[in-house]
């Protein structure tokens, strides 16, 4: 039967617009997969082990990562660049105490100890690492995308001022510095407010900064014995000269009255 030219006229809208729509869709998926595979963070064993870790733990009831899961407590997807990995492996591995310690008054709820292995923790750190770099276009607000250079080396070669090493590198994430224009209050490690009462010698806090685990366990601060190994070594995210500045800056820190 010989259509009406109407119908004739509707039947080729149709089809010419659906091949139309169909190679833009084609276009665009093609796209998509080359930008997403391009920009994709490896994926390696360690991460695929994290996700497991953070599954069994049901860190989603409390957590949220890339907006999914619950608001009890922080969101996670950008923790290991805000807060840096020291942090994240000191609350991991003592979290009662250290979480008590860390929000002092302000939230009653703390994270609970979950008997993590140390295996369990660096598995957790990669996959965090992972989630992490996911380009999620500056979600969650206040934590900007992590760039894959900055990965090795922390701190860009040459000059630049100890006050912008501690806020880079987190030291506030552990320890209280109200000095110098700074104003921070960790408290997983010993106050530096007032270092240069401890006469400890820019040799001895190179040593200490750079390689923690070399400072014999009589000379740790009294009271922090039992941390002595949450302090990350930063040797290899600072130059020989960059790691003196930083060591004679804190050297010289006096509390301001
Ligand atoms: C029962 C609830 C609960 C579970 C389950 C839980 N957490 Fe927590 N977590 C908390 C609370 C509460 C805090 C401290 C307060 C806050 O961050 O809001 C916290 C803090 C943290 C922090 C520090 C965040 C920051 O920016 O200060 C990290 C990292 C963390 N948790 C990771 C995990 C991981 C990984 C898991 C799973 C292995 C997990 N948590 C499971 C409740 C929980
Ligand atoms: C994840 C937590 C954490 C981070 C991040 C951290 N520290 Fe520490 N720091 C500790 C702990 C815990 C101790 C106490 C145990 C020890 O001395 O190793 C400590 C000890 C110290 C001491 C020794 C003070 C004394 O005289 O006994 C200095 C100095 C110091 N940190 C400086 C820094 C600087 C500078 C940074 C940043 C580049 C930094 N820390 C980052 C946890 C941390």
């Amino acid at each position: 039967m010989e259509l009406p030219r109407d119908a004739k006229r509707a039947k080729g809208w149709f089809v010419w617009t659906s091949v139309v729509m169909i190679v833009v869709f084609l276009v665009l998926t093609v796209q998509s997969y080359y930008y997403v595979t391009r920009n994709e963070p490896k994926v390696t064993d360690a991460v695929d082990a994290g996700k497991r870790v953070f599954q069994d733990n049901n860190c989603m009831d409390c957590h949220t990562i890339l907006g999914d899961g619950a608001y009890y407590a922080a969101d996670l997807t950008k923790v290991i660049h805000t807060r840096g990995e020291g942090f994240v492996r000191a609350v991991l591995k003592n979290p009662p105490d250290i979480t008590r310690e860390l929000w002092p008054g302000k939230y009653k709820r703390i994270m609970p100890d979950l008997h993590l292995t140390d295996q369990n923790i660096k598995d957790l750190i990669a996959f965090l690492s992972w989630i992490g770099k996911v380009d999620t276009n500056g979600w969650p607000p206040g934590s900007e995308v992590l760039s894959s250079e900055n990965e090795s080396k922390t701190m860009p070669e040459g000059s630049i001022s100890p006050v912008s090493m501690i806020n880079k590198l987190k030291c506030g994430a552990c320890h209280t510095i109200k000095a110098q224009g700074l104003n921070t209050i960790g408290a997983i490690g010993p106050d530096l407010s007032n270092e240069s009462a401890r006469n400890r010698g820019v040799n001895w806090l190179v040593r200490q900064i750079g390689n923690p685990s070399s400072i014999p366990d009589s000379e740790v601060a009294t009271g922090y014995e039992s941390k002595r190994m949450l302090m990350p070594a930063f040797k290899n995210q600072l130059t020989d000269d960059q790691l003196k500045s930083l060591a004679t800056f804190i050297n010289n820190l006096k509390e301001e009255k």
